[in-house]
């Protein structure tokens, strides 16, 4: 029994440790990367680093996506064997299985990056948009809030098992 508490421990450690690397590493580049490689005195030598920031950022979440996938995995089991799950739980843990699925999505999918695509390779539509909208409308900015929305739901599923527990 304690070691069943111990796995479950550290399967919720590793798991928040991915949310904490994907969803925090995302929000320290929005807001502190870009800004500061985005700025006017942006030389040739700063955008190199950003296609070499971005790079390594994306391996580094194909290792969180693994890691997701498997013990968000064992955690499914677990719950669904140790607690009857409500519907609630049901519905709510398909939508945030959804979300991800669209948040690997966006992040480029599990397979190896290429290096980012030049401004004039970016499609016509793109290049056009006013920097700000294009800013707000960049992946990072959709995989933040979206990876938020994930972190809520992963909230709510919490409170939903911890009620079914106790009406058990
Ligand atoms: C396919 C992928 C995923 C599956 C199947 C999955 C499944 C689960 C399950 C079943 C739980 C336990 C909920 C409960 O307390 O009953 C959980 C917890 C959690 N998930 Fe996920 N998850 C996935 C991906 C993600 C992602 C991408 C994030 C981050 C954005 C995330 C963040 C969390 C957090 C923060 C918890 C709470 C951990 C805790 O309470 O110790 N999960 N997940």
């Amino acid at each position: 029994m304690i070691t069943l508490d111990i796995l479950r421990v550290a399967l919720r450690w590793v798991h928040l440790g991915a949310a904490v690397v994907w969803i925090g590493g995302t929000f320290f580049y929005l807001l502190a990367v870009r800004p500061a490689i985005l700025s006017p005195e942006a030389a040739a030598g700063w955008r190199k680093l950003r296609d070499g920031v971005e790079r390594q950022f994306h391996e580094i979440v194909r290792l969180c996506v693994w890691t997701f996938f498997i013990s968000g995995a064992i955690l499914t089991y677990d719950r669904l064997t140790s607690v009857n799950p409500s519907l609630d739980y049901i519905v709510v843990l398909v939508i945030k299985v959804i979300l991800v699925g669209w948040m690997v999505f966006i992040a480029g999918g599990l397979r190896r990056s290429a290096p980012p695509a030049p401004a004039a390779a970016r499609p016509k539509s793109d290049r056009g948009r006013p920097g700000l909208l294009r800013r707000w409308s960049s992946p990072a900015v959709r995989i933040a809030i979206v990876g938020s929305i994930v972190l809520l739901l992963a909230g709510i599923l919490n409170v939903v098992a911890e009620n079914a527990i106790r009406t058990q």
